[in-house]
């Protein structure tokens, strides 16, 4: 049984068994914020760090939209969408992360180094990426099911720094959001 709780804007939490996995999308997909006025937002990479929004806008040759595929322990491997990046990026095959919840950071992005959940000392934990239909959420260590997605305002209006588990205090004007793999119905930058 699935029981689903809405907490404070776009929070969730799940509670229960779930059958999640039978829908989670194939082949490579990108994936895109909903929330707080952001209207589909792509995720892109750029050193290192998870945006959503415009990447032409981001001086950086690297910058670009990703697209994922699933890995083993429901890691998301992250690689370049050279069709809409500013220039031709060089990294590939970049394990997507969230901050374990006893890391400080709230900083999600991407690694070479595919994480060890038994070790201590590495704050990012690349796996546990499950869908709920096409919303991506995330299991933590104790097996229970989160979405704490939040879009901090940056230097462009039509960028924001990905975060995760943003409480009120760390960061001010960050809004929740909805990571969904499904692409909004007009590109987000001709919206
Ligand atoms: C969110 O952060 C709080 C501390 O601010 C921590 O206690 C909690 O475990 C974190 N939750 C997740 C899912 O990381």
């Amino acid at each position: 049984m699935l029981s689903l709780l809405l907490l404070a804007g776009s929070r969730l939490v799940l509670g229960g068994v779930l059958a999640a996995r039978d829908a989670a999308p194939v082949g490579p997909f990108g994936l895109y914020a909903y929330g707080g006025g952001i209207t589909g937002a792509q995720v892109f990479y750029s050193h290192d760090v998870a945006y959503i929004g415009d990447q032409m806008q981001m001086d950086d040759d690297e910058a670009a939209p990703v697209v994922f595929t699933t890995g083993p322990n429901d890691a998301l491997v992250g690689n370049p969408d050279i069709k809409s990046s500013k220039s031709i990026p060089s990294w590939s095959n970049k394990a997507f992360f969230v901050p374990k919840s006893t890391a400080s950071s709230h900083r999600v992005g991407f690694t070479s180094k595919i994480s060890d959940p038994d070790d201590d000392d590495d704050d990012a934990d690349t796996q546990g990426f499950v869908f709920y239909g096409a919303t991506a959420l995330h299991k933590s260590a104790d097996n229970t099911l989160h979405g704490l997605w939040s879009a901090v305002p940056t230097f462009s209006q039509k960028i924001w720094a990905l975060q995760w588990n943003v409480t009120g205090g760390d960061v001010s004007e960050s809004v929740s959001v909805t990571l969904r793999s499904t692409p909004p119905a007009r590109p987000f930058d001709e919206v």
